[in-house]
């Protein structure tokens, strides 16, 4: 498999084969690092990652991998670099391009990184737009085949807002890969009828299949996986939340969902997470809107049924993987 010089800009870039050797090599890497064998395989490269939006998993993700890989990296964040500002995106990529040797971008539009792309020269990896979010997906995909041991034939249901990058990436990621996708929430929030049609052909390839519910506890019932995200995305206005609380609050996971699930299911979160009032956001939207949680209960998030610290460990290893299959330090 060579992906030398590829883009990692969005799942459906990518074929199955494609993915599920990622997933591979990145498990390799992963019992590399846990048995503590180096694998600077990219040694004298740097990457810079760039951050239009804020970040704790990605950013340390991409940073402890390009060292790991025995590369320099930069971090440009929101404010501080002339990117979009002074600066147009193309001119920002064939600067950058001629410094570093891999671009990551987290931002707005996914055109932004297709545009970066496009000028670089170097490859690029998309670590988030409003789209896409294609980085998380390997590290999901790492964590179901680690704790089920396959990933076809999967029963996996997302419960919230689907038609943003995480809706709409795992519904990629699960026909990509055949598992059995579910989005489930009022029909506002479903994904794009041009990206469910797009993911149904595929899954069709794949044996996997893709189903849209408003009703929690058909979604629930035969799920080994129930997955959500927050209702609110980074760039959204605050004005939102209202709105929000009021029509997802009815696709909350909690106990009497997984119950429905049964004991083996697992529960999935990209994180950060409002299941409970310790942050900031979370205090002042719980205050304000009577609750104590948003997505998820903190009894579920708590549970042994939760996989959240896993996937979030798993972003390290992906993303490592994807750095060196697309610049040529791969190790299978
Ligand atoms: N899941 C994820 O992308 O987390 P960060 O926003 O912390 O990078
Ligand atoms: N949908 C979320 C994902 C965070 C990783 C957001 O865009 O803020």
């Amino acid at each position: 498999m060579d992906l030398k010089n590829r883009n990692f800009l969005k799942l459906l870039d990518y074929t199955p084969e494609e993915i599920e050797y990622l997933i591979e090599l990145s498990a390799k890497f992963k019992a590399l690092k846990k048995a503590g064998i180096p694998h600077k395989t990219l040694e004298g490269k740097n990457i810079v990652i760039t951050f239009e939006k804020d970040s704790t998993r990605t950013r340390c993700a991409f940073e402890v991998a390009a060292s790991d890989l025995g590369m320099g990296c930069t971090y440009l964040g929101p404010s501080g670099s002339q990117m979009g500002k002074k600066e147009s995106i193309a001119d920002t990529a064939r600067v950058l391009g001629r410094m570093y040797d891999g671009i990551e971008y987290r931002g707005f539009a996914q055109t932004i990184v297709e545009d970066l792309a496009k000028y670089a020269g170097v490859p690029v990896w998309n670590g988030l737009t409003n789209e896409f979010h294609p980085t998380q997906i390997l590290a999901d995909m790492l964590t179901i085949k680690e704790h089920f041991g396959h990933l076809k034939g999967i029963n996996f249901s997302y419960f919230g807002d689907a038609r943003y990058n995480m809706g709409n990436s795992l519904m990629v990621g699960c026909a990509k890969l055949g598992l059995n996708f579910t989005a489930c929430c009022p029909a506002k929030y479903f994904p794009s009828e041009e990206l469910v049609n797009t993911c149904k052909e595929i899954a069709a390839q794949t044996g996997g299949s893709i189903t849209l519910t408003e009703d929690p506890e058909a979604a629930a019932k035969g799920a080994d996986v129930l997955c959500t995200d927050v209702w609110v995305s980074m760039g959204e206005p605050v004005e939102v939340w209202a709105e929000r609380i009021a029509e997802l609050s009815p696709y909350q996971i909690n106990s009497k969902l997984m119950e429905i699930a049964g004991p083996n299911a697992k529960f999935m979160h990209c994180l950060p997470s409002f299941h409970d009032l310790n942050t900031t956001i979370g205090k002042e939207m719980g205050e304000k809107f009577g609750r104590d949680s948003m997505e998820v209960t903190n009894e579920v998030f708590e549970s042994e049924a939760s996989i959240v610290f896993d996937e979030a460990e798993n972003r390290m290893h992906t993303i490592k993987a994807v750095m060196a299959a697309t610049m040529g330090g791969a190790i299978i």
